[in-house]
């Protein structure tokens, strides 16, 4: 089915200057662009963005670092849009991802990571909505 996914390139991939090689990954993938922000979160978005985690012991060190410079946000759509960006992610610890994925190439951690993406059809359309009203996502 054609689904919709959140992409989120975090500051490290921004400060990296990959912005443009990573949404090639997309496109090349058939992911067609609907809707884009560059924005730098606040703590309080930030906080809200990844409330699920908000027990886990790693939370702060992720706020931290999403608030540490200006990240790339976004909508993704296409057939499986889901996976197929979980798969061109790689793994969540880059030392875990799968050679050629996102994480692989261009993440140095697990909190700088390059790439946030949707991981269930539910939690993309919350997260989609979190950042775009529907107005401003442009499906063709
Ligand atoms: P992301 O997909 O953006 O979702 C939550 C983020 O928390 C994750 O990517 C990682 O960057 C970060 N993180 C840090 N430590 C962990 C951990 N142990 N497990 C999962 N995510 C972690």
């Amino acid at each position: 089915a054609i689904e919709r996914t959140l992409s989120i390139i975090k500051p490290d991939a921004v400060a990296k200057n990959v912005i443009g090689q990573i949404y090639s990954r997309f496109e090349g993938a058939g992911l067609k662009i609907v809707a884009a922000r560059m924005t730098q979160l606040s703590r309080a978005e930030a906080e809200g963005f990844y409330a699920v985690h908000a027990a886990r012991p790693f939370f702060k060190d992720l706020v931290d670092f999403m608030v540490s410079g200006p990240v790339m946000i976004t909508v993704l759509e296409g057939e499986n849009a889901i996976a197929a960006h979980r798969d061109l992610m790689g793994a969540t610890d880059p030392k875990k991802a799968e050679k050629g994925t996102i994480r692989a190439d261009f993440a140095d951690s697990i909190d700088a990571n390059a790439v946030h993406g949707s991981d269930a059809a539910e939690t993309a359309a919350v997260e989609i909505a979190y950042y775009f009203p529907a107005l401003n996502v442009y499906s063709r």
